[in-house]
């Protein structure tokens, strides 16, 4: 895709994204690698209504070179692509549910979310870390979230909201849905006997799938 079909694609992303409650207000963000660059959404913009023409554009220094001032949450974008060469996306929402699981005293460190469903696997894999709480747009994030990126598609920020990669926007927004989709899943089987995938089941899927 080039950069003019990038922007239109985070625009109808954000739109989508926002019909269905994974983003309200002006909250969650997307960045897209470029061969120049990166694109970002702006700070303090509603994914429901973004405009290709006004999203942010950075260059390969990370310096905002046109567009609407991007993202308060850039340092939390660059730590996961600079952590991920394969990633061409990132897309971060306050999706309600993995959220929720974000908000538990007692989260579990690297895997807060148990493998109830193949696709949850496929998308984000075996690990999703949980980073401790920072406050939104606090560059001290970028450390911890970096190093956490290097082994995992997806991390949970602590009371805040998942960070989600993908090899395309797309790839990057499916991965998203599903984390949100998985998170509900488990918070509406908490106490009740689930049946989780064995690890033989999840070994299975990411030897199929990647
Ligand atoms: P921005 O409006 O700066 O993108 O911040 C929104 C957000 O989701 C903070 O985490």
């Amino acid at each position: 895709m080039d950069e003019t079909a990038l922007r239109e694609a985070i625009c109808a992303h954000g739109r989508l994204l926002f019909g269905r409650g994974y983003s309200v207000g002006s909250a969650g963000n997307i960045s897209v690698r470029l061969p120049d660059g990166y694109l970002m959404t702006p700070t303090n913009s509603s994914l429901g209504r973004l405009e290709a023409a006004r999203i942010s554009k950075l260059d390969t220094e990370w310096r905002h070179v046109s567009g609407d001032k991007p993202s308060k949450e850039v340092f939390m974008h660059r730590a996961v692509l600079t952590a991920r060469p394969e990633a061409g996306a990132v897309v971060h929402l306050h999706s309600t549910h993995a959220t929720a699981i974000g908000c538990l005293a007692t989260p579990g460190e690297d895997a807060p979310i148990p493998p109830l469903t193949p696709y949850f696997v496929m998308r984000i894999g075996r690990r999703l870390p949980v980073i401790r709480y920072y406050r939104p747009g606090d560059a001290a994030m970028e450390g911890d979230i970096h190093e956490a990126s290097k082994g995992a598609r997806a991390v949970l920020l602590a009371n805040h909201g998942p960070v989600v990669s993908g090899s395309t926007l797309d790839d990057a927004v499916y991965a998203a849905e599903e984390l949100e989709e998985a998170a509900r899943l488990a918070l509406l089987l908490r106490g009740l006997p689930a049946r989780e995938l064995t690890p033989e089941q999840v070994d299975d899927l990411l030897n199929t799938f990647g």
